[in-house]
Formats: C-alpha cells, structure tokens, sequence
C-alpha cells in the first residue's frame, strides 16, 4: 500500500489512513496488516514496518500486565497505552480495544467510554467484541462520530461462557450463526472485522459476504488482513501459544542473552568501558583535587 503525505510547513508527513481507503483495499485484494502495540516504541518499528492499523489489545492485561486473561485491564490502563502509542504514529489508524466493563452496562457507557478513546487516547477508532446485544452498542457509537471495529469468533472477554479458548463456528449452526453476527455488525455500522479462531470455509464466506473487511487471527488465509499479537509475533511470549501464532523473531532469547551479558559485565567490572564515562578538563580536576586537600572553613 502506497502511503499518502499532507504537507506541515515545509515537510512532507505520511497523513493517516483513511477509512475508505482501507475499504478501497479490500476491493483492490490488498491484504490489511494490523499489529497490536501497547507502546511508543513498539508503535514506532510498526509503522515502520508498514503496518497499515495498530491496534492498542486488551491483550495487554496479558502480555503487559501480566493477568491470566484480558478481563481485569481498566479504561485508565488502556488509555495510558493508548496515548503514548497514538503519540508515536502518523499513518496507520489506531484503535482502542474497549476492555470488558467499557460497554457491556449501557449504550451511554459505551459512547463515553469510545469518547475517552478518542479525546484521551488520541484513538482513530474503536473496537469491541460480540453482536447480538452489543449491536446497539455499535449503532451508538457510530452514531456520536467514532468508527467501530467490530470483533467474533473467538471473543476472549466471553472465555468462560465460551468455555475456553477455541475455536469457534465449528457446527453448520454456529457457523451460519457467525454469518449472521458478522452482517448484523456491517449494518449496524462498523467499518471492519475480527474473526477470531474461526474455520478457514466460514471465515471465506463472512468475507465475500461483507463489503467491509475482515481482519483475520487464527481464521485463514481469505480474510482481508491479518493481526498478530505483538508479543506473539515477536517471540517475547514464553510458553504455549495459540495454534495460528506464527513467530518472526525469538526476541525473548535475545533479550535474556543480552540481560545476563550486562549481569555479568556489570559483576566482574567489564561495563562501563572508558568511552561509556566522562571526563572533564583537567584544570577543574586539579582544582576539586585541590579543594578536597584543603578544605574551605
Ligand atoms: O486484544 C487483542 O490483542 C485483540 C487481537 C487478538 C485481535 O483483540
């Protein structure tokens, strides 16, 4: 995807991903890359890599935070991720993943909550997961000006009346059922979609079914674009992974080899070297040696 540029002054920014451009893309067969980043930094490299849309997950109660699952990670939480992430990119759209609480009471909750994303967190979008009752949730929203990103299959803020994390739309009832929802979302306004652990066949279908895109995890090569966790992606995730995570990096090795290099350096005095120090002239060495050897009164 070519990048347009807006002119400030003199120089020559990438101007943000527009919505009807990413709905151009899908018409074009140009595949979507979305990446979650929960920071500047790892906001930065993804715009650099040419990520078209980065998403601020709740996946950050897990790979940030630490928590056994995305429920317990607070609005402040995520608005605190998603500015210093909005603060570093100019072209991909940022979303904010609106965590479990954010709208599930009511749809005034839910629009405030959209409007904290995008006044306090510099978010371009939002995204939230499930149909059903949430579909008002999305029209509301919609309605006061923010886009939504709508999110089924595997909706990890349901896991345990999902029963886990599986895979989902794995009978002909609950696949035609995922079709269902995944329409009900396009008309109620969102501008694209998740499908989440979803059959590669049902995920096809939703896609040619929709004229919004469909941004696969774990659902197949037809959907319009692919996410990653970034963790995932990076290999900074230790342990079991999901099936559809594919590693491009095995960050953590890299990052406990050069940790346990400082350790040692740091242990038997091999870091700083000279040129990690400063010195200073040597007429103000003499004269601080000097007012050491004879103190003022
Ligand atoms: O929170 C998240 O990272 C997500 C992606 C897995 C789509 O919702």
């Amino acid at each position: 995807m070519s990048t347009s540029h807006t002119n400030v002054g003199d120089a020559q920014v990438p101007a943000k991903l527009a919505i009807p451009e990413l709905l151009d893309m899908k018409r074009q067969g140009t595949r979507i890359a979305m990446v979650t980043a929960y920071d500047s930094a790892g906001a930065r490299l993804a715009e650099a890599a040419g990520v078209d849309i980065v998403l601020v997950g709740d996946s950050a109660a897990m790979v940030v935070l630490g928590h056994d699952s995305t429920l317990p990670v607070t609005m402040d939480e995520m608005l605190f991720m998603t500015r210093s992430v909005s603060r570093a990119v100019e072209h991909p759209l940022v979303v904010g993943d609106m965590p479990f609480g954010a709208y599930q009471v009511s749809d005034a909750d839910a629009v405030r909550n959209a409007i904290r994303f995008v006044k306090e967190g510099g978010a371009d979008t939002v995204k939230l997961e499930g149909a059903g009752r949430m579909l008002p949730r999305v029209r509301s929203i919609v309605e006061s000006g923010i886009p939504v990103m709508g999110h089924l299959g595997l909706t990890p803020q349901s896991v345990t009346a999902l029963g886990g994390y599986k895979a989902q739309g794995r009978t002909a009832a609950k696949a035609k059922r995922l079709l269902e929802d995944a329409l009900a979302l396009q008309e109620a306004g969102c501008y694209s979609l998740v499908l989440e652990a979803v059959p590669t066949p049902v995920a096809s279908r939703i896609t040619e079914a929709l004229t919004i895109p469909t941004i696969g995890i774990g659902a197949g090569p037809a959907c319009d674009g692919q996410v990653l966790v970034y963790h995932d992606l990076l290999g900074l995730t230790e342990g079991h992974t999901a099936r559809f995570v594919k590693r491009y990096a095995d960050l953590a090795t890299v990052i406990r080899e050069a940790l346990a290099a400082f350790v040692a350096d740091v242990r038997s005095g091999a870091y700083p070297e000279e040129r990690h120090t400063y010195g200073m002239p040597a007429d103000e060495l003499a004269a601080f040696e000097a007012d050491l050897g004879n103190p003022v009164a």
